[in-house]
């Protein structure tokens, strides 16, 4: 979603700027724009679209100055335009800003009858407007900010920059993250330290609340009483090139590709010395219940590890999507448990549920890819998955790796609970430990799938079906084809076919079968049957048993290696991300940057 970036520098930032919002474009965007302050005057530039827009603009219309503001706008209130594309400008002060100021309409009328009037429909001009106002009445910057920020509703990341004021930016959070960023006579602000990985790697991440007045001498933190704040300074361990391409013509193509080794690296992390490895808070003894809670591709890995945490530990397990999570009102077990999963970590209506939650449960748990995110911070624990930068909108390699960790801790949950022996419990983690294997053996499948997806990207409406754990693969594998080919695409329990959905087949329609050959299969291949009598057309996703057995009326087939039923959601997966991937390149779509997409949905 929405990126910032501030620089405090020695040269002209603008270029700095226009880079650093490059790192950020993988958040998604549809707007850019940037502001300088040179020689005390403050100036702006803005385009809609690609960056490149705006880089051509700077070209024709440069702006100079050594400090300055920048934003990727991911347009929420108000059209990609360019009058709604941040930084936003009242008088002598711009503004950018991630959230949403959720009683913008009560200020805009404030504002209005104070006489001032609006360029944009925005939120954010209100924010602006707010701040020239404080000015206007003879406030510094701080004071105004400081008046200010309590009469903000909702959540938001702001950097704020000055006329007059060429060494100053002040910047403020409040459920949006906001990292500052410590350079040598230069300071830098971003939404994530990603932004800032090749200015420096000494970073301060403000807390809920925090605003910081920052010069090229350093940053004054407040906390939200507007008391003095110590905040840490870390020093990150991004490496940028893990942020490259590195010859992929895609980060998806890059991403689905890395999953042998970033898998390798959990399992490195979770299994040890022949056991689990999980931190000693991770006991479930004494838990009587599991709510897993999250949004997306996330979510689903929560509904496979709900067959997993009931199957295996046989223990009561909720899932929920974070949205409907927090505005239900579900009464929680103070014995239970609540995991939050997410890539980002800063998914707006994930970091809710997990507010609803905090007190209402024994433990909170996260399994997040960036561990300094807003919800790995207030998790009483935190599971990494180790998955590395994950760029490519759509998520591929987070889900495998979540997948993975909530599997290991289904085991955790199992051995704690007595379900398992040692000796299933060690035959459970030698099967685990040939996945990275298995999926190389899939990845090698990657021409006959591209071979399957020029077939696919012909269809309008495409089915995926599944049973048990493979239900809610069948859900990933039809989120990743339409978000990235806008192939319009649905996933079902396969059992559920006939209870409505069958009404759609007909010879146009592919359907998906995801399939290992398990105690399951020969219902599956029942609503197989069913398809291919109204002339569906069945796509077979399984394993050479599996294949043999009912391969030979279905229209295409992929064999897969055969793999232990446990392990088969992680590893069907794979073909799932490569079929969304090959037929997204044969339409043509943008598949690092889908439409109207973004990465990190730090919006209710
Ligand atoms: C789909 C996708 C999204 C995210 C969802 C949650 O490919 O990536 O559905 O899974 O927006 O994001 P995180 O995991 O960052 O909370």
């Amino acid at each position: 979603m929405c990126g910032i970036v501030g620089v405090l520098g020695n040269h002209h930032v603008a270029p700095l700027l226009v880079e650093a919002l490059k790192r950020l474009e993988y958040r998604g965007y549809d707007s850019a724009g940037i502001a300088t302050v040179n020689e005390g005057r403050l100036d702006r530039r803005r385009a809609v679209g690609k960056l490149v827009n705006l880089s051509d603009l700077l070209v024709h219309e440069p702006l100079t100055g050594r400090s300055g503001i920048g934003h990727t706008r991911w347009a929420t209130h108000g059209a990609a335009t360019v009058a709604n594309a941040h930084p936003h400008r009242a008088g002598n002060v711009a503004v950018v800003h991630n959230g949403i100021i959720e009683n913008y309409r009560d200020l805009r009328a404030e504002l209005t009858s104070a006489g001032y009037s609006f360029e944009s429909e925005t939120d954010t001009e209100t924010v602006a407007l707010l701040m020239r106002h404080e000015l206007a009445q003879g406030r510094t910057p701080a004071e105004a900010t400081a008046r200010i920020l309590p009469r903000l509703h909702g959540a938001f990341a702001l950097c704020f920059l000055f006329e007059g004021e060429d060494d100053l930016i002040i910047c403020a959070r409040k459920g949006s993250p906001l990292a500052i960023g410590h350079g040598d006579g230069e300071m830098f602000v971003g939404s994530d330290a990603i932004a800032l990985a090749p200015m420096t790697d000494r970073i301060t991440y403000l807390e809920e609340g925090d605003w910081a007045v920052i010069t090229r001498k350093g940053a004054e933190i407040f906390d939200s009483e507007g008391r003095h704040a110590n905040r840490a300074m870390t020093r990150i361990q991004i490496d940028a090139t893990r942020i490259e391409k590195a010859g992929f013509k895609h980060f998806m193509a890059k991403e689905i590709a890395e999953q042998p080794v970033v898998l390798a690296d959990a399992l490195r992390h979770y299994l040890r010395d022949g056991g689990l490895n999980l931190p000693a808070e991770v006991d479930f003894n004494g838990v009587d219940r599991l709510t897993l809670v999250a949004c997306g591709t996330a979510h689903y890995a929560c509904h496979v590890a709900k067959y997993w945490f009931e199957s295996l530990a046989g223990l009561p397990c909720d899932i929920d999507i974070a949205s409907e999570f927090r505005y239900r009102a579900p009464p929680l077990s103070e014995r239970g448990w609540a995991v939050f999963v997410s890539q980002s970590g800063e998914t707006a209506d994930t970091l809710a549920a997990l507010r609803y939650a905090q007190d209402k449960v024994a433990r909170t748990l996260a399994v997040v890819n960036v561990t300094t995110s807003s919800i790995a911070r207030e998790c009483d624990v935190t599971l990494p998955i180790m998955a590395g930068v994950e760029v490519g909108v759509a998520s591929t390699k987070a889900f495998t790796c979540q997948l993975t960790v909530l599997l290991a801790l289904a085991l955790k949950a199992a051995q704690d609970r007595g379900r398992l022996t040692e000796a299933q419990l060690s035959a459970h983690l030698a099967d685990l430990r040939l996945l990275p294997g298995l999926m190389n053996a899939v990845l090698t499948l990657a021409p006959e799938i591209e071979a399957l997806a020029e077939e696919l990207a012909k269809a309008q409406d495409v089915l995926f079906l599944g049973r048990g754990a493979m239900y809610p693969l069948a859900l990933e594998g039809a989120l990743k084809l339409k978000e990235i080919s806008y192939i319009h695409a649905e996933g079902y329990a396969s059992g559920e076919l006939k209870h409505g959905p069958i009404a759609l087949i007909d010879a146009s329609v592919p359907v998906l079968v995801l399939a290992p050959r398990d105690a399951l299969f020969e219902k599956t291949v029942s609503n197989m049957q069913e398809v291919m009598a109204r002339h569906g057309r069945v796509l077979l996703l399984s394993d050479q048993p599996g294949v043999a057995e009912a391969g030979a009326e279905c229209w295409r087939c992929l064999t897969l290696p055969q793999v232990p039923d446990l392990l088969a959601p992680i590893l069907y997966a794979v073909p799932a991300q490569l079929l969304a991937y090959h037929t997204a390149i044969a339409k043509g779509t943008d598949v690092d940057q889908p439409r109207n997409l973004a990465k990190s949905v730090t919006v209710e």
